[in-house]
């Protein structure tokens, strides 16, 4: 694996939200056009069930560069997770190449793919995914021990992370005891503590009511801005996809539409014109937090 993934690491990042943008941190990339952080490459693949076999993806190509923050539609069942799985490294493609960083990555092996995973990866899901009977600030950790940091770089790296996302004062918060919203603010949190070049996002505002949809979109777009971080977030949500500066929409396993937003929307101005709700229901969760599925024990 190209080493430049690992290099993209920088400690100071995640303390100051407005640090030089990876790209400046990071040598020249090895793509075909030298710039594109993600290339597919005539992606194909085919679950077998059974005698049956289902082709998910049918020859998908696109770039992504970095610093791009794209938004990736169309109906269920169309591929929108599965391309996401296998740009998220979580897996292979059954024909067709995938090149991460200028590196083929597309028949590099489970360990290795693991490692890129971990130093180069975050991933936000609809369900949030937080461990439960964890405190907010312990979840955000756990990257970090699987990065083998040791304990102290660890808790200030969760702090610093914790803080980015607005809950410095939550950190010892169970994920019971946090709203919806809050709780897709701590799973952010962990998505960025190792300070990926890629944050990938499959459907992240699914259970959240509107205000905390946007605030979740708030804070891609403000490290979209700040750090060059390259988004990718799924959505059935129109309204949603229009944070992003690019909507590349599937059907069939294949892409029908590719093409840039005009008029995007700014998170940080639509906040300012929606209602805030009451402290009390953050407090208990009520409207802000009530749709979540989440992890509640
Ligand atoms: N692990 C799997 N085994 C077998 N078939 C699968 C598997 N994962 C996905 N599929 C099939 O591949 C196709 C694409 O699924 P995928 O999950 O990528 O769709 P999607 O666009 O994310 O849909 P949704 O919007 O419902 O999340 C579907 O027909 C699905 O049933
Ligand atoms: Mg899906």
């Amino acid at each position: 694996m190209n080493t430049q993934l690992a290099s993209a690491k920088h400690d100071s990042d995640l303390t100051t939200p407005s640090a030089p943008s990876l790209q400046s941190a990071q040598p020249p990339l090895l793509c075909e056009d030298g710039n594109a952080l993600i290339r597919l490459d005539r992606i194909h693949k085919v679950y077998q069930m059974g005698d049956v076999e289902v082709h998910a993806l049918r020859g998908v190509s696109l770039e992504i560069h970095r610093g791009e923050f794209v938004a990736i539609m169309g109906p269920s069942g169309s591929g929108k997770s599965t391309m996401m799985n296998i740009i998220g490294c979580l897996d292979h493609p059954t024909k067709g190449h995938y090149f991460l960083e200028g590196s083929d990555v597309s028949r590099v092996d489970k360990a290795g793919l693991a490692d890129i995973r971990n130093k180069s990866i975050g991933f936000v899901f609809q369900s949030f995914n937080l461990v439960p009977r964890t405190s907010a600030l312990e979840n955000i950790e756990l990257p970090l021990i699987y990065a083998g940091i040791p304990a102290g770089g660890r808790m200030r790296r969760a702090r610093a992370a914790l803080g980015e996302v607005g809950l410095a004062d939550r950190e010892h918060s169970m994920p019971n005891q946090l709203s919806g919203g809050q709780q897709q603010r701590v799973a952010l949190a962990r998505a960025l503590v190792n300070n990926p070049s890629l944050i990938l996002a499959d459907e992240p505002t699914g259970s959240l009511d509107t205000r905390t949809s946007v605030e979740v979109m708030e804070i891609f777009q403000r490290l979209n801005r700040n750090r060059n971080l390259t988004v990718i977030v799924v959505t059935h949500e129109p309204d949603i996809a229009h944070y992003a500066n690019r909507i590349i929409q599937f059907r069939d396993g294949r892409i029908r539409r590719d093409f840039s937003v005009e008029n995007r929307k700014d998170a940080g101005e639509v906040l300012m014109e929606l209602p805030r709700e009451t402290e009390d229901e953050e407090e208990w969760g009520g409207p802000a937090g009530s749709k979540e599925a989440g992890t509640k024990e």
